[in-house]
């Protein structure tokens, strides 16, 4: 199958570069403050000044600073203690200067005052790894911020969200409570104020094969909080929807589609693939706090890339397309006027400056991307969906547009005309592929222009040049530039790879002989034909 190579991987990449990128631009604004509780100070000030979305109650905040007292802070002395002394420890490993450290601390403190209610065994605590890089390193936190979870002196990654309600959510998972019992009908109600997406078990006891599957499920699943009763009464309060399977197992969501209930057999595995299928909304609103979990899910994903008001408009139909291909195909709606969000996928489409509402698909397991190009309609949309599904869209590649060549040394190739100008031709080509940003280019984009002087009039010998970050091929395949290539005339399935890093005179040599070869070839072919 041919696919344009967009490893999942590389979109993560860009995405992540760009991100860390803007907190790049913001790090160097604040850079002279290093005290992170400043910043976090900072941060609730401007909060409460109602600049932000969420103005948060002064009371909230205090509790806030209440909560950081809650999180210990480690330091050369106690490190060892704390880990040692206490069966979980959870760890949050910061730099002062570290933007996206100083958003997780006021979380993280949350976190820690909501399980300190909760009457969790665990501890929290935060070490400052610049200031006890030592310390840091014994605990093997490498990058910024790091979460780690001792148990009993060990670690282990967090691999939970991290919005303070994830927090915990996943250590409840891993420090013994991974399922809430809700006994009353009062506790239902409460529970429901507090959470919008849940999983929900009904089971006669709390015991036997089923019982112990859906532990296990609830143990290993690292974002959904699953709650269990034994009674009708409080599951008819957790989810109204019928629930005739015995015993009965549901998703909750805050949304349309806001149960699904599991009809499969009781094993770990099954049910945790039936929670995978049906967590996310109908469509997901992309956001940095989903981000990784959206990237990482490994399903078709359709994406919505629009201004706010104008999704809200394409909402309604846009889920009813969703409903139809659920837990087959993700969509996901980005604010197109969210650069850190949007642009790192425009990008993959050369479309970083469109304003017009647009809707693309990646097929993860492939790489391959597709563009909806018009007609944004609910049918449209459906029918590219399907397409998407049954694997019958015709991949995008990037391409600019056509240029006139004529009298050029060098034809300058896009990704629209790289079938005609170099597969398809009989000469041997010598193509140099390039990207605006790549550090060696120039001087390679000077050699090429010296060859091509050099073996001018050489009738059977083409000199070509395409910019990779705006032209895509299937059959072009680089991912380092510069890169010169030589396909032989006769044969284009395997060019060759040209050193970028010798000398014109060494190049001029390296091709006379490939081109002796390729004649010596050519002749073979002809004695064969003959
Ligand atoms: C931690 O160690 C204690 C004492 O040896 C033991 O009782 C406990 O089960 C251990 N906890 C875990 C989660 O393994
Ligand atoms: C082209 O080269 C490849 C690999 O060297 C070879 O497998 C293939 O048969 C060649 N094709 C032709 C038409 O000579």
């Amino acid at each position: 199958m041919s696919s344009s190579k967009l490893p999942p991987r590389f979109v993560y990449i860009a995405i992540v570069l760009l991100l860390s990128l803007s907190f790049l631009i913001s790090v160097t604004a604040i850079e002279d403050s290093d005290d992170i509780e400043e910043l976090i100070a900072l941060d609730e000030a401007e909060e409460e000044g109602g600049g932000t979305h969420h103005p948060r109650p002064s009371s909230e905040a205090e509790m806030l600073t209440k909560a950081q007292r809650i999180v210990l802070e480690l330091n050369n002395d106690n490190t060892q203690r704390a880990i040692d002394g206490n069966e979980y420890v959870l760890v949050l490993g910061y730099a002062p200067w570290c933007v996206r450290s100083a958003e997780l601390m006021p979380r993280f403190a949350e976190a820690a005052s909501f399980l300190n209610e909760l009457k969790s065994p665990l501890l929290m605590a935060k070490i400052d790894a610049e200031r006890y890089p030592k310390v840091a390193s014994n605990l093997e936190i490498k990058g910024y911020p790091t979460l780690l979870l001792f148990v009993n002196g060990t670690s282990q990654p967090y691999t939970g969200g991290f919005s303070s309600e994830e927090i915990v959510i996943w250590v409840r998972k891993k420090t013994g409570t991974p399922v809430v019992r809700i006994n009353s009908i009062d506790e239902a109600n409460d529970f429901l104020k507090k959470h919008s997406m849940f999983a929900v078990g009904l089971f006669d006891k709390f015991e036997g094969s089923d019982y112990d599957e859906f532990v296990k499920a609830a143990t290993t699943d690292n974002d959904i909080q699953f709650v269990e009763t034994n009674s009708p009464q409080i599951a008819n309060i957790l989810y109204t929807d019928d629930k005739s399977n015995n015993p009965f197992l549901g998703i909750v969501k805050s949304e349309p589609e806001r149960y699904t209930s599991y009809e499969g057999a009781f094993e770990k595995d099954k049910i945790l693939q039936f929670l995978n299928d049906n967590k996310f909304p109908l469509v997901t609103f992309l956001s940095e706090l989903n981000s990784v979990k959206v990237y990482s899910t490994d399903k078709l994903q359709v994406y919505v890339f629009a201004e706010a008001d104008e999704f809200r408009k394409l909402l309604e139909p846009f889920q009813d397309v969703a409903r139809k291909f659920k837990s087959k195909i993700m969509f996901v709606f980005v604010d197109i006027k969210d650069d850190n969000l949007a642009k790192p996928f425009l990008t993959l489409f050369g479309l970083e400056d469109s304003e017009d509402t647009l809707v693309t698909a990646f097929d993860y397991k492939t790489g391959a991307k597709y563009l909806l190009e018009s007609d944004l309609t609910p049918a449209r949309i459906e029918e590219f969906s399907l397409g998407l599904f049954k694997g019958i869209l015709p991949p995008f590649y990037k391409s600019q547009a056509i240029p006139d060549n004529k009298g050029a040394d060098i034809l300058t190739v896009v990704g629209k005309t790289f079938e005609d100008l170099v597969l398809s031709s009989s000469k041997n080509i010598i193509l140099e592929i390039h990207t605006p940003w790549c550090l060696n280019c120039e001087t390679t984009s000077k050699q090429v222009e010296k060859l091509s002087k050099h073996f001018k009039g050489l009738d059977n010998l083409v000199f070509a040049k395409i910019d990779a970050s705006v032209n895509e091929h299937p059959k072009l395949q680089v991912d380092d530039y510069p890169t010169l290539l030589f396909y032989p005339g006769a044969n284009k399935s395997n060019p060759i790879k040209l050193p970028t890093k010798s000398s014109s005179k060494d190049l001029a040599i390296l091709i006379n002989k490939y081109l002796k070869e390729e004649a010596r070839d050519e002749e073979h072919v002809v004695k064969d034909e003959l």
